[in-house]
């Protein structure tokens, strides 16, 4: 796979309702090297696609009044909402998705399920080789919240093992990274199968403990602005982490919203690429794979 690679961010998340088999087969078709499900759990232990456990903003949950009782308070969490792991698996598949981001269309709204993990993994499965693809799609599944859902006995590494068993991963392996911003799941993760290529995610300057992380992990998924100074200088982030032998995948990149010093998207993405890093989680793989496209061409014509 040619880098930098392209991470679906949640599916064509600036297309259709994030997290649905339909936003991630659109990403696939606008040039994903990997598409990203977030995982939460169900209340019977399965996971589910989601960014968060609550369910309002992303799904339709407010408009099934047989789960108007199940709306509540939990600790870390601002205000009432539905959650998931208060659903069983049936209950979350009466649900629809909707767009959350009032700028992006609404036309999918009410359209589409909530997959699971074993159905992400099966549309991976059957993206890889073909005519249409010369390298098999990756999944990047990223372990949500994963000390809350472990405090009440849902457990990642159990279940996201038992998954990937399933799809029969270790006998026909497709490309994967799984990621986290908790470190503990990931050094589980790292005991029990040294075999998962493992991604620690940082959101804020503090927590750059690249030489810790590199005892575990194959690389960083950075916040992007922690990879550049205010002169558009790099900071050392990527130059270290590759000198400890990990990649670096920054977020999030979205074409509409970009950040004022860049005049387009490619811009963005070209100052990203000659940073040096090794992969983008995008909301838009189309814009992403243009620009990818565009410098490969020009490194021929030089
Ligand atoms: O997982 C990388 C990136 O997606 C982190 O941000 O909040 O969209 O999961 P978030
Ligand atoms: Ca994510």
């Amino acid at each position: 796979m040619q880098k930098p690679i392209i991470i679906a961010h949640r599916g064509a998340s600036g297309y259709l309702p994030e997290h649905t088999i339909e936003a991630y087969q659109l990403a696939i078709d606008l040039g994903a090297d990997f598409i990203e499900p977030d995982m939460v759990f169900t209340k019977d232990g399965h996971l589910i696609a989601r960014h968060d456990h609550y369910l309002s903003t992303t799904t339709d949950v407010a408009n099934h009044r047989q789960f108007a009782d199940r709306k509540t308070t939990k600790d870390g969490h601002d205000g009432e909402d539905w959650f998931s792991e208060d659903f069983t698996l049936a209950e979350i598949k009466t649900l629809r998705a909707k767009q959350a981001m009032p700028q992006r269309s609404k036309q999918a709204d009410g359209k589409f399920e909530i997959p699971t993990i074993a159905e992400v993994f099966a549309l991976t499965r059957a993206n890889g080789i073909s005519a249409k693809r010369d390298v098999a799609l990756g999944v990047y599944p990223e372990t949500k919240l994963p000390g809350y859902f472990k405090s009440i006995g849902l457990d990642y590494q159990t279940a996201l093992i038992a998954e990937l068993k399933k799809a029969n991963w270790w006998q026909d392996p497709f490309p994967l990274f799984v990621q986290s911003f908790e470190s503990p799941i990931l050094i589980e993760f790292k005991k029990s199968n040294p075999e998962l290529p493992l991604i620690m995610l940082i959101e804020k300057k503090e927590d750059l403990a690249l030489e810790q992380y590199a005892k575990f992990a194959a690389g960083i998924g950075p916040f992007k602005a922690l990879l550049a100074d205010g002169q558009g200088k790099s900071t050392g982030v990527i130059e270290q982490a590759h000198e400890l032998g990990m990649q670096v995948h920054p977020w999030t990149f979205r074409s509409d919203q970009l950040p004022d010093v860049f005049a387009s998207p490619q811009a963005e993405y070209d100052f990203f690429f000659d940073l040096g890093v090794d992969g983008v989680f995008t909301d838009f793989c189309n814009d992403a794979k243009a620009a990818k496209l565009a410098r490969i061409a020009r490194t021929i014509k030089e």
